[in-house]
């Protein structure tokens, strides 16, 4: 690949509250530690009934798609919690974000791989076209049902990224890919939870690590982040792991807002753009990208001198610093409303439900097509 592509900008969105697994592990009878130390988990994002994947989409892509809709001309939607089976969720993303007429809009889905999947097929036509832009978007709720065994391994968060010929915040490389079919964790039609084998699904992560790891040392690689600890249990098996300090900072970020699937990986990588403490200027950053099912990819990003100008900081940190605590009633009501929605073809919002730091937020679903507000 003669041109060098990559990613242009990247940023995050995630909903305005928050359990504290604290909360979570008193209801539950469960010691705390085993959430916030065997975990490694502090507190996952919950989805407001007023917020889906589309809201969340949009709201990571807002500021870094400004100035930028004229040269994006393919949209790809990373998801596993797709509310249509036709209608792809990036087409009602596309006017609200100002989009082009002539943009191809697609819905990816491969669990948590597809991002890293639409990410590599992005920076392909990109090469072919380096004149064009691409906005890959990965959006999802990781909920899994109370009282289950993945339910504190559940969040909810967006990442956008453009991906463009020179980009300001890291080339991509092309990665080492490896599928298998195995019924670790999937979700069957008429079933809003995912069906999993926990045990199963972490032998699965590894085994697939393996595959496809590096043979030579990174002083950062990041991990898809279903949970903090899942980082070591992969780190532990390479050849030349990676160093506690640096794992640590990739980890910050994932650790508060829970699993948020296809974007998990990238939360791991501004992680490592917000937390670390040298320059990461001209640096590769090793990365592995697994979705259950399976598959598993590890590719390199080499970081550019400009990323840090392409990374809207203050509002993702803004975006953190909003979020509030949800008390363990509200988490109850809030998920049974939002299990309620999920099976509605007409569906009122209630007006409480609707923060004023909301940007954009569902309205109400009319015949299964759903109605967004931007402010
Ligand atoms: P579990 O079976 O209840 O937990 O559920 P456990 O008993 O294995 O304990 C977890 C850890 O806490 C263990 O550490 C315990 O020792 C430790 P380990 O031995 O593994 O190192 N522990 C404690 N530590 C300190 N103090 C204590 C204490 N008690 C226990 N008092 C499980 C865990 C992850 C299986 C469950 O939450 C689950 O099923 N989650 C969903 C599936 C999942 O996240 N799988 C991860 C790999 S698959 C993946 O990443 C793909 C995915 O993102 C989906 C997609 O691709 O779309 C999930």
């Amino acid at each position: 690949m003669a041109q060098k592509v990559g990613i242009d900008a990247i940023s995050f969105y995630t909903p305005g509250a928050f359990l504290d697994l604290a909360v979570l592990a008193k209801a539950r009878g469960v010691e705390e530690a085993k959430y916030k130390v065997g975990l490694g988990q502090d507190k996952m994002g919950i989805i407001s009934p007023s917020e889906d994947i589309v809201t969340m989409g949009l709201e990571a892509a807002y500021d870094i798609v400004q100035g930028q809709q004229s040269a994006i001309d393919l949209v790809l939607f990373a998801t596993e919690s797709g509310f249509d089976f036709s209608k792809a969720a990036g087409i009602y993303l596309h006017p609200l974000l100002g989009l082009n007429a002539q943009c191809r809009v697609l819905e990816v889905k491969q669990a948590c791989y597809a991002a890293t999947g639409a990410l590599q097929l992005a920076v392909q036509y990109v090469s072919l076209n380096p004149q064009k832009k691409a906005l890959v978007i990965s959006s999802d709720i990781a909920w899994y049902g109370f009282k289950t065994p993945g339910e504190v391994t559940q969040g909810a968060g967006a990442i956008a990224m453009i991906i463009a010929a020179n980009p300001k915040v890291a080339v991509v490389q092309p990665g080492q890919f490896y599928t298998e079919s195995i019924p670790d964790f999937y979700r069957p039609l008429g079933s809003e939870v995912p069906v999993v084998d926990g045990k199963l699904s972490i032998r699965t992560y590894r085994d697939i690590f393996k595959k496809v790891m590096p043979n030579k040392p990174y002083e950062y690689i990041c991990f898809h982040q279903p949970f903090a600890t899942m980082a070591n249990k992969a780190n532990e098996v390479l050849p030349y792991p990676v160093a506690e300090e640096f794992l640590t900072e990739s980890k910050i970020l994932g650790s508060i807002v829970g699993n948020i699937y296809n974007g998990s990986l990238f939360l791991s990588l501004l992680s490592v753009f917000m937390h670390a403490k040298k320059t990461l200027r001209g640096k590769t950053i090793g990365m592995f990208s697994y979705g259950s099912g399976s598959i598993g990819e590890f590719f390199d990003v080499t970081v550019q001198n400009d990323h840090e100008k392409a990374i809207p900081f203050s509002r993702i940190r803004q975006v953190l610093d909003d979020r509030r605590a949800l008390s363990f009633g509200e988490y109850e009501r809030w998920m049974n409303e939002f299990s309620t929605k999920e099976r509605q073809l007409n569906y009122a919002v209630d007006a409480s439900y609707i923060s004023p730091k909301q940007r954009f937020y569902l309205k109400s679903i009319e015949q299964g097509h759903r109605l967004y507000v931007k402010r």
